[in-house]
């Protein structure tokens, strides 16, 4: 973790004295959804000769290319494990377009005019993963404790999801950002707390974003509190009464057998 932060800034700083050709003031920054598709644009409307056109992934895979002087034509489109079947690059104007896009395509893109004067343009492409629906489920462990009679009317909730990264997840009531949290790694299991009234009747949801788009899941009270509400709703005079049933059935039981008893001998 930190030494990819080190690395990381190693990078940024070494960009931004380019080293690698990289005018940090032309690193144009591409959002796309996963499964979509992507053209980076060359804005060249055709290739003349004596031009060369390369496109790197992350500084050092090349890509794809196009070279054309005198006595050579060359069209090139890398068959790199990563890329293999994602790459289209159009001979007209060497525009690349990475299709059914996925998440280890993130990164920085780099294209390198090579007429006179050379120009280098980067790219940072961010792909992001489809997001799943929140689920809404009740703490259960706080479901046990809450048999104590302070948090009888009490339902604790969790909004949870699996396997995300660069997300957040937030409750809102009605329009209102109640509370909300933010991950940028990998996250197995995801859970954002929220405590509710048994008769409350404001509308919640839980909503689950990223940069591009968004899921929701509306909250039912009733359905998801509805587990341990049976035992914990259950009034005092209820458990007393069965209490006073039992005592009484049994006492007139051994009331008759000890009358039965009696009348034999
Ligand atoms: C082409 O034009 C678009 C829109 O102005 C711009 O975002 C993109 O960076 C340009 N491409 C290059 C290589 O300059
Ligand atoms: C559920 O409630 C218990 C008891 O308060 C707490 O320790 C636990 O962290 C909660 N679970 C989650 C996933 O938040
Ligand atoms: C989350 O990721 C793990 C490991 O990659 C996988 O085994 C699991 O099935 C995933 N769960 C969901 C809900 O996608
Ligand atoms: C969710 O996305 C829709 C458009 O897809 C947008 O109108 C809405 O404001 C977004 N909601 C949040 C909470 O970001």
């Amino acid at each position: 973790m930190i030494y990819t932060s080190v690395l990381c800034a190693l990078c940024l700083w070494l960009a931004s004295r380019g080293v690698f050709g990289v005018d940090s003031d032309e690193v144009k920054s591409v959002s796309v959804m996963e499964g979509d598709s992507v053209t980076l644009h060359t804005n060249l409307t055709h290739i003349q000769t004596d031009i060369q056109i390369l496109w790197t992934f992350k500084l050092n895979t090349r890509l794809a290319e196009i070279i054309k002087r005198e006595q050579m034509n060359i069209y090139f489109v890398s068959k790199d494990v990563i890329f293999r079947d994602h790459l289209q690059m159009n001979s007209q104007t060497g525009s690349l377009t990475i299709t059914n896009i996925k998440t280890e395509h993130s990164g920085l893109y780099q294209l390198q005019i090579i007429s006179d004067p050379i120009s280098y343009t980067s790219f940072t492409v961010i792909v992001h993963a489809r997001l799943p629906v929140p689920v809404i489920i009740r703490n259960s462990s706080q479901c046990s404790s809450s048999s104590e009679r302070s948090s009888v009317s009490k339902c604790v909730l969790l909004c949870s999801v699996m396997n995300v990264t660069h997300v957040s997840l937030s409750w809102y009531k009605g329009n209102s950002l109640l509370s909300s949290i933010i991950v940028s790694d990998l996250n197995i299991r995801l859970s954002l707390p929220l405590e509710v009234e048994y008769q409350d009747t404001n509308t919640y949801r839980c909503v689950i974003n990223n940069p591009i788009t968004n899921q929701t899941q509306h909250l039912d009270i009733n359905n998801v509190c509805e587990s341990c509400s049976a035992l914990t709703m259950i009034p005092h005079w209820v458990g007393i009464t069965v209490f006073f049933v039992l005592l009484i059935t049994l006492t007139a039981a051994v009331g008759v057998l000890w009358f039965l008893y009696y009348r034999k001998t």
